[in-house]
């Protein structure tokens, strides 16, 4: 057991408030060589992150819309990914292991969102016409003194993050037809997936378990996205979400991954229309 990134992933939440300070050279240069050991969810995507100091927050803020009050971050980075197939949810499970890397460094960080504005950051960044950046993210040590922590809360109610689905609300057992809690050996899993980051704190994950197998599925439509483009935060999402189920296995140290789902597939369970299959997890 890895005590130590279960931990990680069960008490991770976003982090708004940071110390200014810059952090050392070595620290950067271990972030950066971390993203290019994440594993992929398709390899044959072409995967890799900018990091770039925050020189003003407002311009920052301005340039992604960002919702929320961003106060301080010292650093930025752009993860991006160039590929054909499922870019965006390789594109969030690739950052999210690399957050996670960065909280057992002691690091905080916040996702913004970026897309409907990425043809802006792309020329802003000097970044080819096919690369895809669902977000950017601030991250630096969190802010230490307690009227900087009790600010880091008022500001994560005011950005809706504090309502968590509970399992009940997220697990299907054999059917959509059950709504449940997950057996035991699920639970580490479970709780690991819906303590995930979304865009919104749309969470719009459900898992079904059949037969050995935990499907994925996400809503299609997710009000708290807003209309058009923003949408298609769900897949970004779904790959933030496999990241954390993916590391919850493996800090038991197993080796089971996620099967990225075409829809086509013919033993697919019957599922409803409101949802989309994403992957599944042969459990055994
Ligand atoms: C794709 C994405 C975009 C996000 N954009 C913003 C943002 O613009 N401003 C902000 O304050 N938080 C942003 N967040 C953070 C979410 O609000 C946060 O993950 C969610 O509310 C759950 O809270 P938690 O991360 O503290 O668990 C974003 C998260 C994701 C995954």
């Amino acid at each position: 057991m890895n005590d130590a990134l279960y931990q990680a992933l069960i008490s991770r939440h976003s982090t708004r408030r940071f110390d200014t300070h810059p952090l050392a050279d070595g620290t950067l240069k271990r972030i950066q060589d971390l993203a290019a050991t994440v594993e992929p969810l398709v390899p044959e995507n072409r995967y890799a992150v900018m990091i770039r100091d925050v020189n003003t927050v407002e311009d920052l803020v301005q340039a992604l819309g960002a919702y929320g009050r961003l106060l301080s971050p010292p650093h930025f980075m752009v993860p991006y990914i160039l590929g054909e197939t499922h870019p965006l949810e390789d594109l969030g499970y690739r950052t999210q292991q690399l957050v996670i890397q960065m909280m057992l460094l002691d690091l905080g960080a916040c996702y913004i969102g970026s897309l409907g504005r990425e043809t802006t950051l792309r020329a802003r960044f000097i970044l080819r016409r096919e690369a895809r950046i669902g977000a950017v993210l601030i991250f630096g040590h969190p802010a230490e003194d307690l009227g900087n922590r009790t600010a880091d809360g008022v500001l994560r109610r005011m950005a809706g993050s504090t309502h968590r689905l509970s399992a009940a609300e997220i697990f299907y057992n054999k059917s959509f037809d059950h709504p449940g809690v997950p057996p035991e050996e699920l639970v580490p899993l479970i709780e690991a997936a819906r303590r995930s980051p979304s865009a919104l704190n749309a969470q719009p994950w459900r898992f079904l378990w059949r037969k050995g197998e935990l499907f994925l599925f996400t809503l299609r439509q997710n009000a708290r996205y807003g209309k058009g483009v923003p949408q298609d935060y769900r897949f970004f999402d779904a790959g933030l979400c496999m990241a954390s189920v993916r590391l919850a296995l493996k800090s038991q140290g197993r080796q089971e991954s996620w099967q990225l789902l075409t829809g086509e597939e013919r033993d697919l369970p019957k599922y409803p229309q409101t949802l989309a299959p994403v992957a599944k997890i042969v459990l055994g």
